[in-house]
């Protein structure tokens, strides 16, 4: 006689507070409203698209709505920002957030204008806490568990003067909550606020009791809603053959025999997550009770369920959806009885990520199967493999097209650096990672590269590339373009690469131009480092050009600073000025009236007395007071007369 049963959870299916927002955009749709959800309503694809179908959009911000639109707040809740927008932007909303939800909202809040420091305990990502975090008036901690609580608390706990407020979003795991009450408990004064739904912590206690009575549990319910995926995890915990569809005809996927029969009796139990309707829970019971009506009577159900099962083999490539993700690997279901695992290591080489920013619950990725334990019911799989070989077909097509892509040196081995692009470990020689030899590999360390593919080995996995040549193209690129538009009398800025006894080399990016000695300073100098040194960034001008030899001359010294022009514009013949003697000759002294401009004072006006060695009368570094006889501009020459000084000095002291 054939026996099995099948248990439906009573807690399954919609919530309290996912009813009532799915009926608040159902009424709407009633009332003829256009009608608009602020993200989708609730996370299950069945739901959305029968909305979709009646009219409903999907909006991801206000700015989306429509003037005439009526905006719904679905049950996960937003943001006081959100609230603010709408009302400012004058858009009529109907508010369908959950009253648990408003609840930790309101607590956050108070907590937060009294200046404690909130931690919520949930996911950062999910719309809730977001929505939540919103609330605070200086934003909200998230953490994950009790593990990063404790971290937390002995981090913070002096700085936030013990004045800490910690509650869980409400689809929280019950047990993680109990364990972050009792971190919580060890450090004195510290607020914790149970705010995990009830509709939550019944449904979960329920699906942990009828997953250890049942043969088989189904979890009912969208991949991407966190309670659902919380719920699975619970259940197959506790029950060796645990499933999670969002939809009945997913029932064919489990490949359970049809007209087969079974010798022992068989109990299936079915929950579904909070945002599963209960016309899909009913569909997933009627048609697990057909498929079990017609199984043969001799049929061991056990043996075929296990055979239905997706076989799978060493190097096969599978689908497989994230379920859990935690801080050193991820949880895959690849629709085997095996638990798949994928390892940090095996999910990417960039050693400054970590899974969960990798891949996130309920994403659909590919994997390769690297190895299976069936005795322990585990198979180990790599993304990462699977993203070398797409990476390394696309480095086949880069190489063969000679696109320049990019990608991150991840690091410095022996003879090169790894640059890792699409996903493949690209390897750099030495040779081609730097334009010089002089350069440091290690100062591409973590850098964004870009690079050429000069060698594709698809066998063995192995790829080669050149940041050089991409460097040395984009050099002659600018080289050419340089010598398209240079001009005379056009300003550059440049580095100055090297000194000699002539002038300075100045780097005008990838083309060297000398500035000479003379032009490098208006005062006369012995060498060019008394002006400028390498490594100097210059502003300098085209003076001359040879494109065909590719010389330029350039020039550095600007012509508002000629101190011949400074003197003109300062002093005309007959003015007196003090003047310091910097050179005696036998025929006179030179006098510097500004640096850079010296006048001749002749020996016969060194003084109103006759002389007949300068020398008797001025030494270097005396400050004298002469009169400007005569200026030659065309000889830049300059007169000066210390006796006529005295010789009018003389005759107004007579006078008087
Ligand atoms: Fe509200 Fe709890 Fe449902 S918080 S939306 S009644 S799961």
């Amino acid at each position: 006689m054939k026996k099995f049963t099948i248990t439906a959870a009573k807690s399954a299916g919609f919530c309290f507070g996912v009813d009532r927002a799915v009926n608040l955009v159902y009424n709407e749709i009633e009332n003829c409203s256009k009608t608009a959800t602020l993200g989708e309503i609730i996370h299950n694809p069945n739901v959305v698209a029968e909305l979709g179908e009646k009219g409903v959009r999907v909006i991801s911000s206000v700015s989306e709505a429509f003037p005439d639109e009526k905006v719904i707040i679905r049950s996960h809740g937003v943001g006081a920002e959100v609230y603010r927008e709408l009302e400012e932007k004058g858009i009529s909303y109907s508010d369908g957030t959950c009253p648990f939800v408003r609840r930790i909202q309101k607590i956050v809040g108070q907590c937060s204008e009294e200046g404690m420091e909130v931690v919520i305990m949930g996911d950062r990502t999910h719309p809730e806490v977001i929505g939540i975090a919103g609330h605070c008036v200086n934003g909200a901690n998230v953490l994950k568990d009790s593990a990063e609580l404790e971290c937390f608390l002995k981090k913070n706990y002096e700085k936030y003067k013990k004045k800490v407020a910690i509650m869980p979003q409400t689809t929280y795991n019950i047990n993680m909550w109990q364990n972050c009450v009792s971190t919580a408990e060890r450090f004195d004064g510290v607020q914790t606020f149970d705010t995990i739904c009830n509709a939550t912590s019944q449904r979960q206690e329920e699906a942990m009791r009828l997953a250890a009575e049942s043969d088989i549990m189904i979890v009912v319910g969208g991949k991407h809603s966190s309670n659902t995926v919380k719920l699975f995890n619970i259940c197959s915990g506790i029950c060796g053959v645990c499933f999670h569809i969002e939809s009945p005809q997913e029932l064919d996927m489990m490949r359970i025999p049809k007209g087969v029969s079974y010798k022992s009796d068989v109990r299936i139990g079915i929950t579904a997550g909070a945002s599963t309707p209960a016309s899909i829970i009913k569909e997933v019971k009627n048609q697990m009770s057909e498929i079990m009506k017609n199984l043969d009577e001799d049929f061991n159900f056990e043996e075929a369920l296990n055979a239905s099962f997706k076989k799978i083999y060493t190097g096969n490539r599978v689908k497989g959806y994230i379920t859990a993700v935690n801080n050193t690997e991820a949880i895959v279901d690849v629709g085997t009885k095996h638990t798949g695992y994928v390892s940090l290591s095996e999910l990417t080489d960039d050693p400054a990520l970590k899974p969960g920013d990798v891949v996130k619950v309920g994403d659909e990725v590919d994997l390769i199967v690297i190895k299976i334990n069936d005795a322990e019911g585990i198979v180990q799989l790599s993304k990462k493999k699977v993203d070398a070989l797409k990476g390394l077909d696309e480095l086949a097509k880069a190489k063969e097209e000679g696109t320049i892509l990019e990608g991150t040196v991840t690091n410095v081995v022996k003879g090169g650096v790894i640059v890792l692009a699409n996903g493949v470990r690209v390897f750099v020689p030495a040779s081609q990672a730097t334009m010089r030899r002089d350069e440091k590999l290690e100062e591409l360390l973590k850098q964004t590269v870009k690079f050429k593919v000069i060698e594709v080995n698809e066998q063995r996995g192995k790829a080669v590339g050149s940041i050089k040549a991409v460097r040395s193209a984009e050099r002659d690129a600018a080289k050419a373009k340089f010598w398209e538009t240079v001009e005379i009398g056009g300003v550059f800025k440049g580095e100055v690469k090297s000194l000699t006894s002539y002038g300075a080399f100045v780097d005008l990016g990838g083309i060297d131009g000398m500035v000479h000695i003379s032009e490098l300073s208006w005062d006369r100098i012995k060498h060019p480092s008394e002006v400028v040194s390498v490594g100097d960034t210059l502003e300098v001008y085209v003076k001359d050009l040879d494109k065909e030899a590719g010389r330029i001359s350039l020039g550095y010294k600007k012509s508002e600073d000629n101190p011949w022009v400074k003197f003109e514009n300062e002093f005309s013949e007959g003015d007196v000025v003090s003047c310091k003697i910097v050179s005696i000759t036998a025929f006179g002294a030179f006098a510097q009236i500004i640096p850079g401009i010296d006048g001749l004072i002749h020996i016969s006006q060194v003084s109103d007395k006759r002389v007949t060695n300068v020398k008797d009368v001025l030494s270097v570094g005396d400050e004298v007071t002469a009169k400007i006889t005569e200026i030659d501009s065309e000889k830049k020459r300059i007169s000066l007369s210390v006796r006529a000084v005295l010789e009018e000095n003389g005759s107004a002291e007579a006078e008087e």
